[in-house]
C-alpha cells in the first residue's frame, strides 16, 4: 500500500514530539487511516546538531524549498515557526496542492484567513488543533463540539511557560529569571520567550479561539494585553494572604453585538478550579448559552502532549484525503459572523 509522504518543516521540541508518535505509533495510525505514514523529509536550521530521536540523515535538508516543492509530498507539517517566511512556504504548499498541519499560533494569528483562503481554493486542508493549549483538542470541541451553540465566554490560562513561572513562584518562592530558564530549558517557552511572558503569545490564542468561538472576526489588534514580567514575589506573596493565586488569563466575552478579548494578570480566589491549574497546564473555560459551563484541562506545551494534537490533524487530513473531502475541513473560515470590538 502506498504510503502517505509527510514533510515536516521542523524537528526542534514538537518535531521530534511527532516523530516518536508517528514512529511509535505507527501500526494503530496506519490502521485507522489505511495507509503507513512516512515522514520522508525533515527541515532544519543545523544538520549537524545531535538530535533527541534516531534519524536517517539523508532525510533532512536545510532547504526548506526542496520540501514544499517536492512532488511527492502530500502534506506539509510546520513546527519550525517564524512568520514572514514561513508564511511563504506554507502558501507554496497550498498552491501545489499539499495540505497543511501547524502549530504555529503567531502565524494562523496573523495570517490565518489569507492562509485558510488559499487553501479552500486550492481544496486543500489547513488544520492547527495545536496552536492553541497544547494537547488540549479545545478548537475541534470549539468548532465541531458547539457548532450547535451560541458561545457567550471564553476564558482560561492558554500560555504554559508564565503559568509555570507563576506556580513555581507561589508554590517554591522561586526566582522569575531562573523559572523562566527552567521553562526554556524543558521546552516550553517560544524562541523568543518575550512572547509568552509579555502575554503576546496568550494574546494570539485568545485571537483564534474568539474568532472561531464567536465566528468572528477578531483580529490581534483588537485583542489587549499584559503579560507577567511586572508581578513580583511580593504581589504574589500579597495575593496569597488575601487568599488568591495570580494567574495570566485570557477572556473573552461576547454581549449581543460586542465582543471583548483581553489577557492580563488576575488575582482568582484559592478554591476556583482555576487557581489550582499549575505548572505547564491550561485550562480553558467555555459557556455557551445552551450547553452552560464546560472546562478542558490539559498540557498546554511540551513535545509529547503538542505532538499529540499535531499527529491528530494529521490523522484527520489523511482520512479526509482517503474520502475525497479535504478543503472542507471542520475549522470554520474566520468572518462568518462580523461583530463590533470593544475598540470600535
Ligand atoms: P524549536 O525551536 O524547538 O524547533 C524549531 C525547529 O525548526 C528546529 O528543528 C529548527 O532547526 C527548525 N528551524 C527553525 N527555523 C528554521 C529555518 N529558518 N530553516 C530551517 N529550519 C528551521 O521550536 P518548537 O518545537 O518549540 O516550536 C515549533 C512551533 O510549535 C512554534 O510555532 C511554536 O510556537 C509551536 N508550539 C510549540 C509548543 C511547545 O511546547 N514548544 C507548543 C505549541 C506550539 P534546528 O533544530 O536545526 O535548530
Ligand atoms: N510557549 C507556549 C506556551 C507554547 O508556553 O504555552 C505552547 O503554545
Amino acid at each position: 500500500m502506498k504510503a502517505i509522504q509527510v514533510g515536516l518543516l521542523g524537528l526542534g521540541t514538537v518535531g521530534t514530539g511527532v516523530v516518536k508518535i508517528v514512529e511509535g505509533h505507527q501500526e494503530d495510525l496506519s490502521n485507522q487511516v489505511g495507509s503507513p505514514i512516512s515522514i520522508s523529509q525533515i527541515l532544519v536550521k543545523d544538520r549537524s546538531k545531535a538530535r533527541g530521536v534516531p534519524i536517517d540523515a539523508a532525510k533532512l535538508t536545510e532547504d526548506p524549498w526542496e520540501i514544499v516543492r517536492n512532488p511527492d509530498i502530500d502534506v506539509i507539517v510546520e513546527v519550525m515557526g517564524g512568520i514572514t517566511t514561513t508564511k511563504d512556504y506554507i502558501l507554496e504548499a497550498l498552491e501545489r496542492g499539499k495540505h497543511v498541519v501547524t502549530a504555529n499560533k503567531d502565524l494562523m494569528a496573523l495570517h490565518g484567513q489569507e492562509i485558510l483562503a488559499k487553501a479552500r481554493e486550492k481544496g486543500c486542508d489547513v488544520l492547527y488543533e495545536a496552536s492553541v493549549a497544547g494537547g488540549i483538542p479545545i478548537i475541534r470541541t470549539l468548532v465541531e463540539g458547539f457548532s450547535s451553540d451560541r458561545i457567550t465566554k471564553i476564558m482560561g490560562i492558554v500560555n504554559g511557560t508564565t503559568n509555570y513561572i507563576l506556580t513555581k513562584m507561589s508554590q517554591e518562592g522561586a526566582a522569575y529569571a531562573d523559572v523562566l530558564k527552567e521553562a526554556q530549558d524543558l521546552g516550553y517557552a517560544e524562541s523568543d520567550p518575550t512572547s509568552d511572558v509579555e502575554g503576546l503569545d496568550a494574546a494570539r490564542k485568545m485571537t483564534i479561539l474568539s474568532s472561531l468561538g464567536f465566528r468572528a472576526n477578531v483580529s490581534l489588534d483588537d485583542v489587549s494585553a499584559r503579560g507577567i514580567s511586572g508581578v513580583s514575589q511580593e504581589d504574589i506573596r500579597y495575593a496569597k494572604r488575601l487568599g488568591y493565586e495570580v494567574k495570566l488569563l485570557g477572556i473573552a466575552e461576547r454581549q449581543d453585538d460586542m465582543i471583548s478579548v483581553s489577557v492580563q494578570p488576575t488575582m482568582i480566589k484559592t478554591g476556583h478550579p482555576i487557581a489550582s491549574v499549575n505548572g505547564v497546564f491550561n485550562a480553558v473555560y467555555v459557556h455557551g448559552e445552551a450547553v452552560g459551563e464546560t472546562m478542558f484541562y490539559g498540557a498546554g506545551a511540551g513535545e509529547l502532549p503538542t505532538a499529540t494534537s499535531v499527529v491528530a490533524d494529521l490523522v484527520a487530513v489523511i482520512k479526509n484525503m482517503k474520502l475525497g473531502v479535504n478543503g472542507r475541513q471542520a475549522q470554520l473560515p474566520y468572518n462568518v459572523v462580523k461583530l463590533k470590538t470593544d475598540e470600535q
